[in-house]
């Protein structure tokens, strides 16, 4: 049975710690020099992107290299998904040629769709509603710096968006309290976080920065306006004053507390730059990370 990986919760805490633990020993070997060109010879993935990218593409075809295979772009022009012809039929397609589907989408029926249809695995690289490889990456940065994710206290600072979504799906999973501060209109889905916390995940939502910020352990954040929503920048920027991580956030937080974006970042909106430049600042692990996630998960996946 092929495997997907379209958002956290599909997953069980056991299979996140496994690709946790394979991205560990990749990223180590990887510094020791030591080739990962048979994981997946002769592979090939295709992407699929509807939105840009830097991060996701370069660290899904670099990491396909390194794996002994092969990844091909699709930007948005060239199969121009939903519009050429339908994402069944595309999923049929690029499952008798690639072993294996990553789509960066808008809706996130889209990827839910190239899973049901595609013979071979598909891989989220971010819809409108979740982003679950960023948070696989997230995760292991956290882990390489802290040890312990449980009792880990992760406060995200900022809108209820995609990249929130998987944060509160991987945190119940691992063990970390989640604690989102947002302006009101901005919460993450209801039912993401009631699913977290019926599974007995410490997810709250709340309307005051400070005191989200006030003791954690990693304080997260992400832009204002996301892929897609470039219309409301103007009007966010308005709504979201206040929910900056800047030196005054920083200096409520626990001494060592980690600064972490997903990047793109817009320093002075959501972040000022000199926050971003931390002595604990991890922003560039984060994206470092994305790669070693990625082929854990593609060897975890494709193999
Ligand atoms: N963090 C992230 O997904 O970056 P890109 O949009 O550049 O891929
Ligand atoms: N929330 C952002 C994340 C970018 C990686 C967006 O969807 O644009």
């Amino acid at each position: 049975m092929k495997r997907d990986f379209v958002r956290i919760a599909d997953w069980s805490a056991s299979e996140l710690w496994d690709a946790l633990d394979l991205a560990l020993h990749l990223k180590r070997e990887h510094r020791a020099g030591i080739s990962h060109r048979d994981v997946l010879p002769g592979r090939t993935l295709a992407m699929i992107f509807q939105k840009p990218s830097l991060r996701t593409r370069v660290s899904f075809e670099i990491g396909m290299t390194q794996l002994g295979g092969h990844a091909l772009y699709l930007g948005p022009d060239d199969i121009q998904l939903g519009k050429r012809e339908t994402t069944e039929d595309i999923a049929l397609n690029l499952s008798r040629y690639a072993d294996g589907i990553m789509a960066r989408v808008f809706g996130h029926d889209v990827v839910e769709e190239l899973a049901r249809y595609a013979t071979v695995p598909v891989i989220n690289g971010l819809s409108d509603l979740h982003h679950p490889c960023q948070a696989l990456a997230d995760m292991l940065t956290i882990r390489e710096r802290r040890r312990d994710l449980a009792g880990t206290t992760l406060a995200f600072i900022g809108d209820g968006n995609n990249v929130a979504h998987s944060l509160i799906e991987a945190s119940a999973l691992l063990g970390v309290a989640f604690r989102i501060a947002c302006p009101e209109g901005h919460e993450p889905q209801r039912e993401i976080v009631e699913a977290a916390r019926a599974g007995g995940a410490a997810v709250e939502v709340i309307h005051d920065p400070r005191e989200a910020a006030r003791g954690a352990d990693v304080l997260y954040t992400d832009v204002w306006a996301s892929m897609g929503q470039e219309e409301e920048a103007a009007a966010r920027r308005k709504r979201f004053q206040g929910f900056s991580v800047d030196g005054d956030l920083l200096s409520l937080a626990h001494p060592r507390c980690l600064v972490m974006h997903c990047l793109p970042a817009h320093y002075g909106e959501e972040i000022t730059y000199e926050a971003s430049r931390a002595p604990n600042s991890v922003l560039f692990d984060q994206a470092e990370n994305r790669l070693h996630a990625q082929k854990a998960l593609l060897a975890l996946l494709l193999a």
